[in-house]
């Protein structure tokens, strides 16, 4: 990797300088965190399922008019993205009652919401990403009140596509997390869905089973972190389908 020069190193991913001025490099690790990097550990293959099912959503939210930072994915375990300034809050989208949404209101996990919820949460480990008010955003200048609309407008667009692929797979959206990031184009702005979509950054659960095929799994030692993601990609059709357990060639009769 010294071909080129690191710009950010985060818990899940490193950023290099791209090719040309303007782009970036997202390289996704095989590190999980939870509970602001208190937990960790390293599980195989998580950043080439992330770098794949990230691509699927962002091409996908692409071609349904939701401006993002996705350029192209390189190679297993990188992409090419749009440089942007991220602006400093984790968007959240809820569907259905679930951690800490559950905890600070004491509502039972896995109770549907009336109507999807946009949360806000300042992005600080230090402060552990704090809940956050629009009022709080726009007095601390962290977004204009014309930011926020069109973060909540693109938020829950992202909310509908999302629980649409999902639900054509037997997925429940739960909730999710996105950043957005600001892209200048000479004299203008515009804000663009930006960081990555991936099971590390929702809540999906199957629809038949209750089964958690997320980030969950691995906060709370629920099993294979990498065959639950697998499993959400090989439904997606992103990764072939695993063999029934044949391996050899039929017999023709
Ligand atoms: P929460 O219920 O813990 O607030 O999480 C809401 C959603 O945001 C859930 O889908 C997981 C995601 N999330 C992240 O992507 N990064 C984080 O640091 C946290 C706390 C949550």
């Amino acid at each position: 990797m010294a071909r080129r020069r690191m710009i950010y190193e985060g818990k899940a991913k490193i950023l290099y300088e791209g090719p040309e001025p303007g782009t970036i490099v997202q390289y996704f690790k095989d590190d999980a965190t939870a509970f602001n990097a208190e937990k960790k550990d390293v599980i195989e293959g998580k950043g080439v399922l992330n770098n794949r099912l990230s691509e699927h959503f962002m091409t996908g939210l692409n071609s349904v008019g939701v401006p993002t930072h996705f350029i192209k994915r390189l190679n297993m375990r990188e992409q090419l993205v749009k440089a942007c300034e991220i602006i400093p809050l984790e968007v959240v989208v809820r569907n259905i009652a679930a951690g800490s949404m559950s905890k600070r209101l004491g509502i039972a996990e896995g109770t549907p919401l009336p109507r999807p919820i946009v949360e806000f949460y300042y992005k600080d480990d230090s402060l552990g990403d704090p809940l956050v008010s629009e009022d709080q955003i726009v007095a601390f200048q962290w977004a204009n009140p014309q930011d926020l609309d069109e973060m909540v407008t693109m938020a829950l667009r992202v909310n509908d596509f999302m629980s649409g692929l999902m639900f054509g797979v037997g997925i429940k959206l739960v909730d999710f997390k996105i950043e957005i990031g600001r892209l200048f184009e000479g004299d203008f702005q515009r804000l663009v869905l930006a960081d990555e979509i991936s099971p590390d950054s929702c809540r999906l659960w199957d629809m038949e089973t209750g089964q958690k095929l997320d980030k969950d799994i691995f906060r709370h030692d629920l099993g294979n972190l990498a065959d639950a993601y697998t499993e959400v990609a090989t439904r997606l059709g992103v990764m072939p389908k695993k063999s029934s357990g044949t391996t050899g060639p039929t017999l023709v009769k």
